[in-house]
């Protein structure tokens, strides 16, 4: 099995599921354009996490890892009128894009980019008692995954869904003996989703477009 037969049915797959969409591909050029790595979700896992968001029924929700602004756009779209998401990123360069991005979307009255380390903004966040989150996606440095899990339990609700990105990396997550802080980083946030009575939690792997990696989805079932 190699990365070329994964893409290639990745590509089936979104070519017979996913309309062309100007508006995902210029974002995507736009990351390109600005040097930001090509790091986003893959147009089919975007549309899980869409679909994900609707049958949530996700009227807030919270991004770490926003980049240019993709995965940012896919979740947005499933909001109904009167949503918002707010998106975590600690690169002004990288916010600066999404901006423009999302702005294109026609999005740019529902998300706000929060620009600063997540793990301050999620401690800022909870100190001010926001709304809790429908949703949690958590995509950023996974060194600091355990730290963001934390930040979203003190934002969850009763059916808070909470999904984590990349928990795989070529089955890194394995070595438990790893020096790679996201490697370490991935293991206890599997610790913690293991010990934490609030969360239902599974994850599971994939393979396509991005290699073989991952995510974990856990559902906040309370006490909050
Ligand atoms: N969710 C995006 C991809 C995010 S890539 C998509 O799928 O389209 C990870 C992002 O996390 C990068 O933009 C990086 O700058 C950001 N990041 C890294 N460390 C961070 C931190 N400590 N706080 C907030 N964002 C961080
Ligand atoms: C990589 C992929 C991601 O989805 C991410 O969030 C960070 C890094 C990568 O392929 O290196
Ligand atoms: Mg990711």
């Amino acid at each position: 099995m190699s990365l070329e037969q994964w893409s290639a049915v990745d590509s089936y797959f979104s070519e017979m599921l996913i309309p062309a969409d100007p508006v995902l591909e210029a974002a995507l050029k736009h990351c390109t354009d600005a040097g930001l790595p090509s790091i986003n979700v893959a147009p089919n896992q975007g549309k899980l996490l869409h679909m994900l968001a609707q049958i949530r029924g996700a009227s807030r929700i919270l991004e770490i890892g926003t980049l240019g602004g993709y995965s940012t756009i896919w979740l947005a779209r499933a909001l109904p009128p009167g949503g918002s998401l707010v998106s975590l990123e600690v690169s002004h360069v990288h916010a600066d894009v999404a901006r423009k991005n999302i702005e294109l979307a026609g999005l740019s009255d529902v998300v706000t980019i929060i620009v600063g380390r997540a793990a301050d903004t999620l401690e800022k966040l909870a100190a001010d008692h926001v709304e809790p989150f429908d949703l949690v996606f958590i995509d950023a440095d996974k060194e600091n995954n355990p730290t963001y899990l934390k930040g979203a339990l003190k934002l969850s609700q009763q059916g808070t869904l909470i999904i984590c990105d990349n928990v795989v990396r070529k089955g890194r997550v394995m070595d438990a003996d790893s020096s790679d802080p996201d490697v370490q980083g991935t293991r206890r946030f599997f610790e913690l989703l293991a010990a934490e009575p609030r969360l239902t939690s599974t994850a599971i792997q994939t393979v396509g477009i991005k290699g073989w990696d991952g995510l974990s989805i856990s559902i906040f079932t309370g006490p909050r």
